[in-house]
């Protein structure tokens, strides 16, 4: 484990095998689509590359870079589009893939985007969800885990930038932020 966890919350057997289960359940709900998948940069990198390759139906690719966070652990309140799609949504069913849901900013605020830009649906599949520190309303189609509100880090999630690359998901020391 890395030094800076203070304890594996999710093991990679344990990620690999709900990833898969949800996969299954979104590919039966989308038989006969294409839809267009958009990930939600950098956070949702691990999460999407498994999970798209769990799909049996055909799919588009596309990808957005947003921030609500600056480089810590506090909100900023502002959302902020830092790369926009390629593709054109309207018309598209489209799958937002998210690391996590903490407020609820991030995916009501893209949500409404897309719907404004003329989607045919709009649905969320997130891996993490923080229930208790919903502030929007918002509530993932497909959520894969529910957990308390600690800060995690690894497959994808971040502090600082730093351990996107750990293979699991463990609980960040609070020393390492301050918190
Ligand atoms: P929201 O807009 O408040 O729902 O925040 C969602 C974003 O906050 C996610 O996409 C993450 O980038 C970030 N975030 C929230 N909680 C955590 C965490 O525990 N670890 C790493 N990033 C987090
Ligand atoms: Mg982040």
């Amino acid at each position: 484990m890395h030094p800076d966890c203070e304890k594996i919350m999710l093991t990679e057997e344990e990620i690999r095998s709900r990833v898969k289960a949800v996969a299954l359940e979104v590919d039966r709900a989308y038989q006969g689509k294409c839809p267009l998948v958009v990930g939600i940069l950098k956070g949702s990198i691990i999460f999407y590359s498994d999970f798209i390759r769990d799909l049996s139906i055909p799919v588009e690719l596309d990808f957005m870079a947003v921030s609500s966070y600056g480089s810590g652990a506090v909100s900023s309140g502002k959302l902020r589009i830092k790369k926009d799609l390629d593709k054109d949504v309207s018309g598209r069913d489209v799958i937002i893939v998210e690391d996590i849901i903490d407020s609820g900013f991030t995916l009501a605020n893209l949500k409404a985007l897309l719907h404004e830009r003329g989607a045919s649906s709009v649905c969320i599949v997130t891996l993490l969800n923080k229930v208790e520190r919903r502030e929007y309303d918002i509530v993932p189609d497909y959520n894969c885990f529910e957990i308390a509100n600690e800060f995690v880090i690894g497959y994808g999630l971040d502090y600082n930038e730093q351990y996107r690359n750990l293979p699991y998901i463990g609980i960040l020391k609070r020393e390492v932020y301050g918190g």
